[in-house]
């Protein structure tokens, strides 16, 4: 029997034309997301378990102009972990990738290839086969093209130099996935794009940069909003440290659920009997790193599944049943939001508590520092 190969679903966000892959082994179903796109969250997961996947890794292939990472919220909801190249200072990755390195799936492994010029930390990600091989290019290769380099420290000579030297030395067979298409193509080859990149194909080096230099490109559109979400993962820092610091006891309006509620203002209403607390972590999370005594569990989700705990609805009602309002407790606010908004539409009044237990991670990809239930001194326990 033919050893098996490593496979790749390629995934369409039509608002920005971007592509997100999920690469895994078919035999242990050890998976990794490239490019993941925050307003695919749904799809994505649903994918994921429709599959059966247990994706490790959600890689970046840079820090995208165009459309906010969801590597940060499944990071999350799927316990997976981060990896982002070293120069793109994407400080919340959890892992910052440097030239070379493995990324392995199963009984196969990513090599990431440090491919600057779009921008300067850009990265393509490469996986041997029998037959050729996958090399998944971001925005530094495209389908007849090549992404731009007129922003975010892009570099013409650079991305000259990734594409002859780095992408077109790989073996002709190898097929291309890019990041973006806008023409309604999926993939191609290193071969292909050796004879017939139009921007590359018989140019030289002055040639090209020449060209490069005059596209003369508007702006892209969600620069301004995106690359900020994505050096944090695609997390809002709305749900960080900032807006409770001046006035503790703060409560705000909120889509879809009763408000957002800093995690003094909830303590405060658990104490005077107005609220119950519930936390949304899973059993494993809040074993290793601490609970509020005074909270009833009710996992959103517990890790590995990836599906709702069946169990919430039935759960929330119980807890609801008492007649108090709710304050949904998690790590750092993304979970206890999604609880928040299920809850409301069971006609519950339920509050989200801003920064969760933990807080988001700082630069060093550390939690606890920025905020959360522990930092500001309010009551918990480790078993
Ligand atoms: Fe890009």
């Amino acid at each position: 029997m033919p050893k098996s190969q490593a496979q790749a679903i390629q995934l369409f966000d039509s608002h920005s034309s971007t592509y997100t892959y999920l690469v895994f082994d078919p035999d242990s179903l050890d998976a990794v997301i490239i490019d993941p796109v925050d307003n695919q969250i749904e799809r994505d997961q649903k994918l994921i378990q429709d599959k059966g996947l247990k994706v490790n890794w959600a890689l970046e292939t840079h820090a995208h102009a165009d459309h906010i990472t969801s590597a940060g919220l499944l990071a999350e909801h799927l316990g997976l972990k981060t990896a982002a190249p070293e120069g793109c200072h994407i400080g919340t990755a959890s892992v910052q990738l440097v030239d070379g390195q493995m990324i392995s799936f199963g009984a196969f492994a990513l090599k990431a290839l440090h491919t600057p010029g779009h921008t300067a930390g850009s990265m393509s990600f490469y996986v041997a086969a029998n037959e050729g091989g996958h090399v998944f290019t971001g925005d530094t290769l495209l389908i007849r093209g090549c992404g731009r380099t007129d922003f975010q420290s892009g570099s013409a000579e650079a991305l000259y130099h990734s594409l002859t030297e780095i992408l077109f030395k790989l073996p002709e067979g190898t097929t291309v996935w890019p990041g973006h298409d806008y023409q309604g193509r999926t993939h191609s080859s290193i071969g292909d794009e050796i004879k017939n990149n139009v921007r590359v194909a018989g140019q030289t080096k002055a040639q090209f940069v020449a060209t490069m230099n005059n596209l003369n490109l508007p702006k892209p559109r969600r620069i301004d909003e995106a690359v900020p979400a994505n050096l944090n993962s695609g997390l809002r820092q709305d749900a960080g440290g900032e807006p409770v610091r001046n006035d503790v006891l703060s409560i705000r309006p909120a889509d879809g659920y009763a408000g957002d509620v800093s995690p003094e203002l909830a303590w405060h209403w658990v104490q005077s009997g107005e609220a119950v607390m519930v936390d949304v972590r899973s059993d494993a999370e809040r074993a290793w790193v601490g609970f509020v005594p005074e909270a009833k569990p009710l996992a959103w989700k517990q890790w590995p599944v990836v599906d709702v705990n069946p169990e919430f609805d039935a759960g929330i009602q119980r807890i609801a049943a008492e007649g108090l309002k709710i304050v949904l407790l998690c790590r750092s606010g993304v979970r206890s939001v999604a609880a928040a908004q299920r809850a409301s539409q069971l006609g519950i009044e339920a509050f989200n508590i801003l920064e969760g237990f933990e807080g988001d991670p700082n630069a060093e990809a550390h939690r606890g520092k920025l905020g959360g239930w522990r930092m500001r001194g309010l009551p918990w326990r480790q078993n």
